[in-house]
């Protein structure tokens, strides 16, 4: 839950940014001015720009020519007042190399760790989520979610376990394929999950249509991951200028343009681009402060990576 300081902070950007318009659906800024979205099951307040680590944190923990980029992407990431970072078992070597970053920066108490479990049967979910504690080097870990609804009522059943233990803070579902949207609504209909997690950008919408607006009804938190399809959009307008209108949404980048298309869904409590960057980091970070687009601008972010 958010200290009476950062409540009151918060309360006094809200009323600046209301000012602004009604495009910006804040519920929060962080100190940094970093925009924060309520986890429904709770109203704790989660930045909603996190971090990715789908092949960007596989490395060696021994390659500290590899690590020392990464050590600042986390370093970036907290002390501008983001928190999430996602992982996952089948990441290779990511999440032991997030829990050594956490350990290196004594970062941990800033952390919100998102994983993952993809196993079939409860000893193989079991083995394998007791890995991911060993891995990410916590007691807790913030969030546990059933990875691309693998044996889905198995795992969900075991993560609840873990929830009543207090060993596991949230659960959730996810997937990254549009073609599995309606089956997570499907799960969530069934199951109760904290948090559901899927593809969204503006190559693939389609959860626009239902899987979004069934969230913000249920009451789930989103996470979005895919934000730049896997980096396959930022290579289709590399090296071309950005659109004049950009500079209104205080966009300085075709990465923030991409994330605030996302953030600017209401229902969307928070997104994960990964990246190997510092700089990437910082500007992704960025993308969370100051004006989200309205209907008009968010199709013409669209129009521009059409
Ligand atoms: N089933 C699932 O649960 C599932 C599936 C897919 C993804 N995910 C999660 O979602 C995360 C994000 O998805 P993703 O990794 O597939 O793809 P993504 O975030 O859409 O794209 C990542 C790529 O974008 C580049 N990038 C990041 N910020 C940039 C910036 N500001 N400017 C230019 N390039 C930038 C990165 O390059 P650099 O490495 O050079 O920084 C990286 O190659 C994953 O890492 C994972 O945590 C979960």
């Amino acid at each position: 839950m958010p200290s009476r300081r950062q409540f009151i902070q918060g309360t006094a950007a809200m009323a600046a940014i209301a000012t602004l318009g009604p495009a910006l659906p804040a519920l929060a800024v962080s100190e940094q001015g970093l925009l924060q979205r309520a986890i429904p099951s709770t109203g704790e307040l989660l930045p909603a720009v996190g971090l990715g680590t789908s092949r960007t944190l596989d490395v060696s923990l021994e390659d500290d020519k590899a690590l020392k980029p990464l050590l600042e992407v986390v370093r970036t990431l907290v002390n501008g007042g983001g928190k999430l970072i996602d992982t996952a078992p089948s990441y290779g070597r990511s999440e032991q190399v997030a829990g050594a970053l956490s350990q290196r920066l004594t970062a941990r108490d800033k952390l919100f760790l998102a994983s993952k479990v993809s196993s079939t049967g409860r000893e193989a979910g079991q083995r394998q989520i007791a890995d991911s504690f060993a891995a990410l080097q916590t007691e807790v870990i913030d969030l546990m979610q059933v990875h691309n609804l693998q044996d889905t009522a198995t795992q969900l059943a075991l993560l609840r376990e873990l929830k009543e233990q207090g060993k596991v803070r949230y659960i959730g579902v996810t997937h990254y394929r549009e073609g599995a949207h309606d089956e997570l609504i499907e799960v969530l209909r069934k199951e109760k999950a904290d948090f559901v997690q899927f593809n969204y950008s503006v190559a693939e919408r389609n959860a626009e249509a239902r899987l979004l607006p069934f969230c913000a009804d249920q009451g789930i938190a989103t996470l979005v991951n895919r934000p730049f399809t896997r980096g396959n959009l930022l290579s289709k307008v590399k090296g071309q200028p950005l659109p004049a209108w950009a500079v209104e949404l205080g966009a300085s980048s075709w990465a923030q343009l991409l994330l605030k298309f996302v953030l600017a869904e209401p229902a969307v409590t928070a997104v994960i681009p990964a990246t190997s960057n510092p700089r990437y980091m910082a500007e992704n970070l960025r993308a969370g402060q100051g004006r989200l687009p309205d209907a008009r601008q968010r199709e013409m972010i669209v129009a521009a990576f059409g």
